[in-house]
């Protein structure tokens, strides 16, 4: 049995102003027609469809955006899912117990393919061959995590240092892990030809997840557990008990376990994805996937630049322009506007931190 869990629960704050807690990024549409939610998935589903059964999908949420979730869903029409509702939003280790809970709930012990909702693939049957592989390894009970070829020093992602070198195919095991590593440590990895980026999906049995937290997090596996035993279901929404799951400590997947797993009795491997993978975590990375003109100026909306590169501009509402910048973001909504560095845009989460001190 294979259940597709897409982790959509997140707040996208590095897509501020135009990801808003009431509207958060993985729900908008930034490339393309559908939002990187519905794209998340189709890209299982329509796999699914040609190269394996996926008998359910999970979708892990916030209760505030049950029904965003539930809009964008039916626009998607065949695919049948259900959605797990968290009270308060405690990261994504949380996020994936409950999917692990919930598939495993008859104990048939599925393969869980996991996917976070905020990237894009551009090559299908890549995809395709990388999650067969991988669900195949995974049924020995690995864990295994698809792998990214890195091409910038990027800070905001994970990355796995594997046996093997640059682009090898099939499974390499993983020699260490580790999450958003700094700059010089990044440029590091990216000159060693054996790191990957961490893509964040992953395919496992849901009794290897389970197993794994226990080992490193049993604080969190009690927490989940005890909020899970206790949810409320019908037939669209599970949801955990609020006064439960508001005592779990908030972690995500990567610092909670995948971290700890090298070296340790978990076995955990990386296939690589060669398929035009793209995290839409922050801004620079819509500039780095978006098209552009002949300066690597991107211009969506009402927008205009003389004397400038490698800019990008989003207008929502009023003509922006700037004359004689580089490597900048601007981005206008009806009541706010961010203008940053272009390569300081995962910064942007300091700005939204400080609007939530200030209340
Ligand atoms: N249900 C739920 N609940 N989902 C969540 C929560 C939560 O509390 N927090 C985040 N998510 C979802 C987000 O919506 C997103 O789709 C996914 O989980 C990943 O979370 P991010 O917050 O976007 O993580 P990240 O981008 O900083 O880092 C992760 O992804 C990188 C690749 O994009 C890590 O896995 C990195 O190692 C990885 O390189
Ligand atoms: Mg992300």
């Amino acid at each position: 049995k294979i259940v597709s869990v897409i982790l959509c629960g997140g707040s996208g704050t590095r897509l501020w102003p135009l990801s808003r807690t009431g509207f958060p990024k993985q729900f908008l549409v930034l490339n393309g027609q559908s939002s990187l939610f519905q794209q998340a998935v189709c890209r299982v589903n329509s796999i699914a469809g040609n190269e394996f059964l996926v008998n359910e999908t999970l979708i892990v949420t916030n209760e505030d955006h049950r029904f965003l979730a539930l809009d964008q869903l039916r626009e998607l029409k065949e695919v049948d899912a259900r959605l797990l509702l968290e009270p308060v939003a405690r990261n994504t280790a949380p996020a994936l117990t409950l999917a692990a809970l919930q598939a495993n709930v008859h104990g048939e012990d599925p393969i869980l393919v996991v996917t976070p909702a905020d990237q894009t693939v551009v090559d299908e049957s890549a995809m395709t061959d990388a999650l067969r592989q991988s669900v195949q390894a995974a049924v020995s009970g690995e864990i295994v995590i698809l792998g990214i070829t890195p091409d910038r020093p990027e800070t905001g992602y994970g990355y796995i240092h594997y046996d093997g070198n640059l682009g090898q195919s099939g499974k390499h095991k993983v020699l260490k892990f580790a999450e958003k590593p700094d700059l010089e440590t990044a440029v590091q990895y990216l000159s060693s030809g054996n790191y990957a980026w961490n893509s964040g999906m992953f395919v496992l049995k849901a009794s290897t997840w389970l197993n794994a937290l226990k080992k490193f997090r049993p604080d969190i596996l009690r927490t989940v557990s005890a909020a899970w035993e206790s949810r409320s279901d019908d037939a669209m929404f599970i949801r955990p008990d609020k006064a439960l799951f508001d005592q779990v400590a908030s972690e995500s997947v990567d610092y909670a376990v995948i971290e700890s797993c090298p070296g340790s009795e978990v076995n955990i491997s990386m296939i690589p994805l060669v398929a035009g993978w793209s995290d839409l975590g922050a801004w620079d990375a819509v500039w780095q996937t978006g098209q552009h003109d002949s300066n690597g100026n991107m211009l969506v909306g009402d927008a205009f630049l003389a004397d400038s590169s490698n800019t990008l501009i989003y207008a929502s509402n009023r003509l922006v322009s700037a004359v004689g910048v580089e490597d900048l973001v601007i981005v206008e909504t009806a009541d706010a506007v961010l203008v940053v560095d272009r390569k300081q845009s995962q910064q942007v989460k300091k700005v939204v931190s400080m609007l939530e001190q200030q209340g």
